[in-house]
């Protein structure tokens, strides 16, 4: 069986990652895969004027699975529409720190289950006078119920004691008022042991004792911010790979952007764009090769060469290679 998988490099560093990801599902023997390239992000806007062709939007409608670099200033034009046209409802963001690596913090392993189609990326926004702005921000019972349904599952699936669900319903007391409700509900249902948190003071928590943490269920731009600040407990963006879920259809991409400050010089860390395509693996039921890649992604991290980011001086292709070769 071939897997059609749409590839959507972008700008910047996500033209040098995303054939790195290409190469390492190339590499699995066990697995046929076809790919179909599409455009999307700053060039193709400036060139044609739209961010997304509906080209690329129907590739990743059709294909079995979307591969995704990262897009520039244009980066919501392109990545929200895709999260919905695959019909993503949760964002799998894990956070791990690999052995071998001086990570701020070693022993942190953290998936944030974060909600996919809702909160202030609406995209509600308007000025109602001259220096007068409003954003409404949209929480639903059936996408929190969803999302904590996903996250309680995913901590079963993968053996994570912990779950924490993330809010801040002491100011957004309607909104998230309701979140905190509805995934309290689904966790009481199940009889599952969970935690509650107030975002502000999770985050001085991450930070200080992330081994206190297994699965953390946030709404939309919790899971955001939570998520990079997790990054920067391991090691940094190069890092984090993600998974953007729906129902018949799904998203890889790094948690990180189009980083213009390295782009074009080919030592961006490809770790979070092939560690993505390993999820992609697994989505698609190749459980044992998704964990050969995570494997070889992680001695190559332990003892091979590394980008700058991570204090070494290899480059983007020196570092896929040695992937491969783990393989
Ligand atoms: P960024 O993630 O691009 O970069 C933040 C920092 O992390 C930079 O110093 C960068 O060099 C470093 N970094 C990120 N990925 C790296 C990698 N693989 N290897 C080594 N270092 C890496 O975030 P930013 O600088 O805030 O945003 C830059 C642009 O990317 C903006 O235009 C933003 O809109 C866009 N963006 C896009 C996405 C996306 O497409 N999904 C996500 C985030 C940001
Ligand atoms: C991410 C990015 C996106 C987000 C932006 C570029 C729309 O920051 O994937 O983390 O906010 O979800
Ligand atoms: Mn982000």
């Amino acid at each position: 069986m071939t897997h059609e998988i749409a590839v959507i490099p972008g700008d910047g560093i996500g033209q040098e990652v995303t054939p790195a990801a290409v190469e390492v599902l190339e590499a699995i023997d066990a697995v046929d895969f076809d790919f179909i390239e599409g455009e999307a992000g700053d060039a193709v806007k400036a060139e044609t004027g739209e961010a997304l062709p509906e080209e690329t939007r129907e590739l990743a409608a059709d294909a079995d699975a979307t591969l995704f670099g990262a897009a520039g200033e244009t980066a919501a034009e392109v990545i929200l529409p895709l999260r919905q046209v695959v019909g993503s409802f949760a964002n799998v963001r894990p956070a791990r720190s690999y052995p071998g690596l001086d990570a701020v913090q070693p022993d942190t392993d953290i998936v944030f289950i974060r909600e996919n189609t809702e909160g202030v990326y609406k995209g509600i926004e308007s000025e109602i006078s001259e220096g007068v702005t409003t954003c409404t921000r949209v929480i639903t019972e059936d996408a929190s119920e969803k999302i904590a349904e996903y996250g309680f599952s995913y901590a079963k699936q993968n053996g994570y004691d912990d779950v924490t669900i993330a809010h801040k319903a002491n100011v957004m007391r309607t909104t998230d008022g309701l979140f905190l409700g509805a995934a309290s509900a689904v966790g009481d249902d199940r009889g599952a042991s969970y935690d509650t948190a107030l975002m502000d003071a999770l985050a001085m928590h991450l930070v200080m004792n992330p081994q206190d943490y297994g699965v953390v269920i946030c709404p939309n731009l919790a899971g955001d911010m939570l998520s990079d600040l997790a990054a920067g407990l391991v090691g940094g963006l190069g890092l984090l790979p993600s998974a953007n879920i729906g129902e018949d259809n799904a998203l890889f991409e790094p948690v990180h952007g189009s980083a213009p400050d390295i782009a074009g010089e080919g030592i961006a860390n490809p770790s979070a764009m092939i560690l993505s395509a390993a999820m992609l693996l697994d989505h698609l039921g190749y459980d044992e090769q998704g964990d050969a890649v995570r494997t070889a992604v992680e001695t190559v991290l332990d003892s091979g060469p590394r980008t700058p980011d991570l204090g070494g001086d290899a480059s983007t292709d020196a570092v896929t290679a040695a992937v491969i070769d783990e393989l």
